[in-house]
């Protein structure tokens, strides 16, 4: 498919740049930030137009390589479905690996991403893509018609069920975050075939590329991204207990909190713990964020707005969202200071509450463990295995029980 035949006379940026230079540009950008890493991907991000998926924002930002364009927002505007950002779609595609000939279910429509998997599939390949809003599936299919990728299946359904009629598929590509993989998603991909999907472990996602073997499923990458909830059968609430207006801390699974505790200690001044490990300011910490969230005790995520950071309340790094180990009235989270030495950043803990020196060491200790032993290693394992599987098939790691899955992450 020439999807360039269909560009003439297409709109012009501000600035007089044309989308085939934009789209250039971007491509340039995508290889040197690493989020194209193969030939194929970049074909196809450099043939697909992708300003035809979002015809009402400016060409600048369809081609931005980090922006992803809202298309559609709840009551108290919070997105519901994007076109996601050039960056995230490339990284995506080049863990799902797809090759020629391949059967594709992309769960989540926008369009471009399945026009370049139809890229990607080519002739003798078969792509559909599934979602649950109709009016995401509408503008999907305008714009994969505008755009001469006709051919994809454009379905509108809650993916919980997948797409059965077109099973098996070689690549499933989930782009939307959930919490658990429902066994229909299992069933419908062939044996050593890959599903690619945003997971919520303890308020951290992470898109990990899982390979297929019997009812087993094992990662062959774990890269971080961020992503819409998923809506419908598979929605699942996350737990907040507000410590301030302006502070929360977020847990996937229901537990007891002693929120009342937890806010008291808010207000007192943090014992703090310093690490001795230093990072560049562009060095990437996403592995120690999952080490962290996996192995400290009571993990949540603390998040907090600019306002907390401005009132001294929290640390800079909480605006984020950051792991916290929580334990009673007692809570600690990283924090992070600048150093002289070439404007490293060195991590610390600041601790809250009566325990809240100690699980600060703790946080450190684990942070020192991950600098020893993981720092530079091949990061975390991710195993997906049905609810049912039995303890000992699954004390290998950690554990995440789901209503399907039984989630269980270690590291080599
Ligand atoms: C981030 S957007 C998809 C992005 C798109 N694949 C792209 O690359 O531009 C996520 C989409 O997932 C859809 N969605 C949410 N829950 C769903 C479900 N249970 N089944 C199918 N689609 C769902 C939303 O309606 C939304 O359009």
């Amino acid at each position: 498919m020439d999807a360039e035949r269909d560009m003439a006379g297409d709109g012009v940026a501000e600035d007089g740049a044309r989308p085939e230079a934009l789209r250039a540009a971007m491509v340039e950008e995508l290889r040197q930030l690493g989020a194209v890493r193969s030939d194929p991907v970049e074909r196809a991000f450099r043939v697909v137009p992708r300003h035809l998926f979002s015809p009402e924002e400016p060409l600048m930002k369809a081609y931005g390589v980090n922006r992803s364009v809202v298309v559609k927002r709840d009551d108290d505007g919070m997105a519901l479905s994007t076109v996601s950002a050039p960056s995230m779609q490339a990284d995506m595609l080049e863990q799902t690996e797809v090759r020629p000939g391949m059967r594709v279910l992309e769960i989540g429509s926008g369009g471009v991403n399945a026009a370049m998997l139809a890229e990607l599939v080519g002739s003798e390949g078969h792509v559909t893509t599934v979602d649950i809003d109709a009016d995401v599936t509408e503008r999907a299919r305008r714009g994969l018609a505008e755009s001469g990728y006709d051919q994809v299946r454009v379905v509108r359904a809650d993916a919980e069920h997948g797409v059965a009629d077109q099973a098996p598929y070689d690549r499933i590509l989930v782009t939307v975050g959930v919490w658990d993989i429902p066994p229909a998603w299992l069933d419908q991909l062939a044996e050593g075939g890959r599903l690619i999907v945003p997971l919520r472990l303890r308020g951290v996602m992470r898109s990990i590329a899982l390979e297929r073997a019997g009812d087993r499923l094992t990662s062959r990458s774990v890269h971080p991204c961020g992503f819409v909830p998923v809506q419908g059968m598979g929605a699942r609430e996350e737990h907040v207990a507000l410590l301030d207006e302006d502070v929360a801390l977020r847990f996937d699974e229901q537990q007891h909190l002693d929120t009342a505790g937890l806010s008291e200690a808010l207000t007192t001044p943090p014992e703090q713990r310093w690490s001795g490990i230093t990072v560049g300011s562009q060095e990437m910490i996403d592995d120690l964020t999952l080490w962290l969230t996996t192995t400290l005790p009571g993990c949540g995520m603390l998040t907090a707005k600019q306002a907390a950071v401005d009132r001294g309340l929290v640390g800079r790094p909480a605006r984020r969202g950051v792991p916290a180990a929580v334990d009673g009235n007692s809570f600690a989270y990283r924090a992070t200071v600048r150093t002289t030495e070439d404007e490293r950043i060195e991590f610390g803990v600041y601790g809250h509450g009566p325990r809240g020196g100690e699980l600060a060491e703790q946080h450190v200790d684990l942070m020192r463990q991950w600098d020893r032993q993981h720092r530079h290693g091949p990061g975390a394992v991710i195993e997906v295995r049905p609810a049912h599987t039995p303890d000992e098939r699954v004390n290998h790691g950690l554990v995440l029980d789901r209503n399907h899955t039984r989630v269980v992450i270690f590291w080599p």
